[in-house]
C-alpha cells in the first residue's frame, strides 16, 4: 500500500530515502499496512451530525459487480478498507437486494478495533441497517436472529404488519424512515441520527447510493477502483433518476495497492 495524494513533504523525503530517515515508516513507499494505520488513514471527521460516507468498487468500466457479486471485482487490500470502513463505523445502511444478493450476516467484532471503537464510545460491532420496502428478507438469518448489535430495518409506514411484526420478532429494530412503501434517504439518516449514529457507512448497493446522492445525504464516497474490464451490463456503483446538476465530489486522499486504487472523496 502507498499513498499518491495528497503528497506532503514528509511522503515524498520517505520515498527518496530522504529526511525521514529509514526507521520512520512513510507513507509513499509501497509496504503493508497495519490495520491501526489503515484506520487513522480513514478515521471520520469530528461532527456532530451524521456523516454518510459510502464504501463501493468498481471495474475500469464502470461494473459494480460481475455476475451479481462484488467480490470477483475486489481484492485483498480492498477487503481490508472494507474491513477497516466497518470497524470505523456506528451503523453500515445496506439495500435490501444486496443483503439477499450477497447473504450478508452480521458485522463482526475486530480484535484490531477494539481499543478504539471502545474510546470512541462505540459497540464491538457496527449495526448493519436494512432499507427495504417489501421486507421480502428470511428473518431465521443469522442477521436477524444473532447480530452483536441488533439488526436495523428501515421501512416506511405503509410496510405490511405482518412483516413487521415478522422482523421485530427475530430481533430486528424496526425504524420507520418514510410515509409509504419506501424510505425517505434524507429522513433515514435523520433517524439513524437520533438513535445516536453519527458515523454511518453504506454499502450501497447501487440503487441505494443512486437515492442517496440525489437526495444530497452522502457526504464521503470512498471509490475503489478495479484494474479490471468486464465488459457486459453490471450496474454502475449509483443508479436511478439523475438530478439536474452533476453532483460535485473534491478527491481527498488515494491509495495505492497491486494497481488496486483506493479514492476518497468528499462532497464539495
Ligand atoms: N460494487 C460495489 O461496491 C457494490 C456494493 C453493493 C452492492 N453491489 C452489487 O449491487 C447489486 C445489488 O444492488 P441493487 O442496486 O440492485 O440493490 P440495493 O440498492 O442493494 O437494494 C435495492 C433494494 O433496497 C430497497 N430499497 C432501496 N431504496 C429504497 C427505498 N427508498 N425505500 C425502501 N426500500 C428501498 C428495496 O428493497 P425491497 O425490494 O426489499 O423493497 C430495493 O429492492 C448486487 O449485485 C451487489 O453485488 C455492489
Amino acid at each position: 500500500m502507498r499513498r499518491l495524494f495528497p503528497v506532503t513533504d514528509e511522503t515524498v523525503a520517505g520515498a527518496s530515502g530522504g529526511a525521514r530517515g529509514r526507521d520512520a515508516p512513510d507513507d509513499a513507499t509501497d509496504r503493508g499496512w497495519g490495520l491501526e494505520e489503515l484506520a487513522e488513514a480513514y478515521a471520520y471527521p469530528d461532527v456532530h451530525e451524521p456523516w454518510l460516507r459510502a464504501n463501493m468498487v468498481s471495474t475500469l468500466d464502470g461494473a459494480a459487480q460481475h455476475e451479481g457479486h462484488s467480490q470477483p471485482i475486489s481484492s485483498e487490500a480492498d477487503m481490508r478498507i472494507f474491513g477497516t470502513l466497518r470497524g470505523l463505523a456506528d451503523v453500515v445502511l445496506v439495500g435490501a437486494e444486496t443483503v439477499r444478493q450477497e447473504g450478508y450476516r452480521p458485522a463482526r467484532a475486530r480484535e484490531a478495533f477494539a481499543a478504539l471503537r471502545e474510546a470512541a464510545g462505540q459497540g464491538p460491532a457496527p449495526a448493519i441497517a436494512v432499507v427495504s420496502a417489501s421486507l421480502d428478507l428470511d428473518f431465521a438469518l443469522p442477521l436477524f436472529t444473532s447480530p452483536l448489535v441488533p439488526t436495523l430495518l428501515l421501512t416506511g409506514a405503509a410496510a405490511a404488519p405482518d412483516r413487521i411484526a415478522a422482523a421485530e420478532k427475530a430481533g430486528a429494530q424496526v425504524v420507520i424512515a418514510g410515509d409509504g412503501m419506501g424510505v425517505d434517504p434524507a429522513r433515514a439518516v435523520r433517524a439513524l441520527g437520533d438513535l445516536g449514529l453519527r458515523r454511518l457507512l453504506t454499502e450501497g448497493g447501487p440503487r441505494l447510493l443512486g437515492q442517496l446522492v440525489a437526495s444530497e445525504v452522502l457526504d464521503e464516497l470512498c471509490l475503489t477502483i478495479s484494474p479490471m474490464l468486464t465488459v457486459g451490463d453490471a450496474q454502475r456503483i449509483a443508479g436511478g433518476p439523475a438530478p439536474a446538476v452533476p453532483k460535485r465530489f473534491e478527491l481527498v486522499s488515494l491509495l495505492e495497492e497491486a494497481g488496486f486504487l483506493f479514492s476518497r472523496y468528499r462532497r464539495t
